[in-house]
């Protein structure tokens, strides 16, 4: 089983991948995290990229198809795993198919305003370790600018910035959107509104998935 997220920058993809990983077990993959981890750690990869993300353009297929095969052969992903943030244009697509093609696979794409994006994605707080993901307006942090998890300080992303993200949009109607039309044709297939409460949202997606996953769910949900 693999699970796609699909869905503009700040459609929700990573708080319900998490959220999915909780629930049925299967681990998510989100090539954002690995690709800021890399950043972070100033490894040659994060050295590489790191002024491409800073300008909301997307890293090679190349790069990022060589962390997705690294992480999809490790055994914890054998039933299954979760995919936020890739594949992003129709060559990834074809290179996920080549790597793992015989997976049953279901897309899941999540459907928000621009202008409810920008606002979320404005006031947008992430934890530099443990990736947890807040929202000053929605999800705040217990104690202010720390993360209730592992209490280091929060930060804001880089790319959050108005310019950039209005960039990483128009990236996304370019490149990501032709999925869209790739997975319908495809029949595995399902839109859903990604606004509302993030309780909601993942309600509307645990419904429609559940009858596909009860057969292959990995082990007992976290
Ligand atoms: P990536 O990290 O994948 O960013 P993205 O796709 O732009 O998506 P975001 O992480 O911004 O948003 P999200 O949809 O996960 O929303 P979230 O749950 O955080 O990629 C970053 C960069 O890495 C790319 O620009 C590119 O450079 C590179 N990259 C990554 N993958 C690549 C690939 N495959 N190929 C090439 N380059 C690649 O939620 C956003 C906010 O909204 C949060 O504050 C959250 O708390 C809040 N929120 C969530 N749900 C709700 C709700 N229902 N109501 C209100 N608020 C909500």
């Amino acid at each position: 089983m693999r699970i796609i997220l699909l869905g503009p920058p700040g459609s929700g993809k990573g708080t319900q991948a998490s959220l999915l990983e909780e629930k049925f077990g299967f681990p998510k993959i989100a090539t954002g995290d690995l690709l800021r981890d890399a950043v972070r750690r100033k490894t040659p990869l994060g050295l590489r990229v790191k002024e491409i993300m800073e300008r909301g353009e997307l890293v090679s297929d190349e790069l990022v198809g060589q962390l997705i095969k690294e992480k999809i052969s490790q055994a914890e992903c054998q039933s299954g795993y979760i995919l936020d943030g890739f594949p992003r244009n129709l060559n990834q697509v074809k290179y996920l198919e080549m790597i793992d093609g015989h997976r049953k696979e279901i897309v899941i794409d999540l459907e928000v305003e621009e202008e409810e994006i920008i606002k979320r994605l404005s006031s947008r707080r992430v934890c530099p370790k443990c990736q947890e993901v807040y929202n000053l307006i929605l999800k705040p942090p217990t104690v202010n600018g720390k993360c209730d998890i592992c209490q280091t300080d929060l930060v804001t992303r880089d790319d959050d910035q108005p310019e950039v993200i209005k960039k990483r949009l128009r990236v996304y109607r370019q490149e990501t959107q032709p999925l869209i039309d790739y997975y319908q044709r495809k029949g595995n297939y399902k839109r859903i509104k990604g606004s509302g409460r993030i309780e909601d949202v993942f309600k509307k997606i645990t419904n429609w998935l559940s009858p596909y996953i009860s057969n292959s769910r990995p082990r007992a949900g976290r």
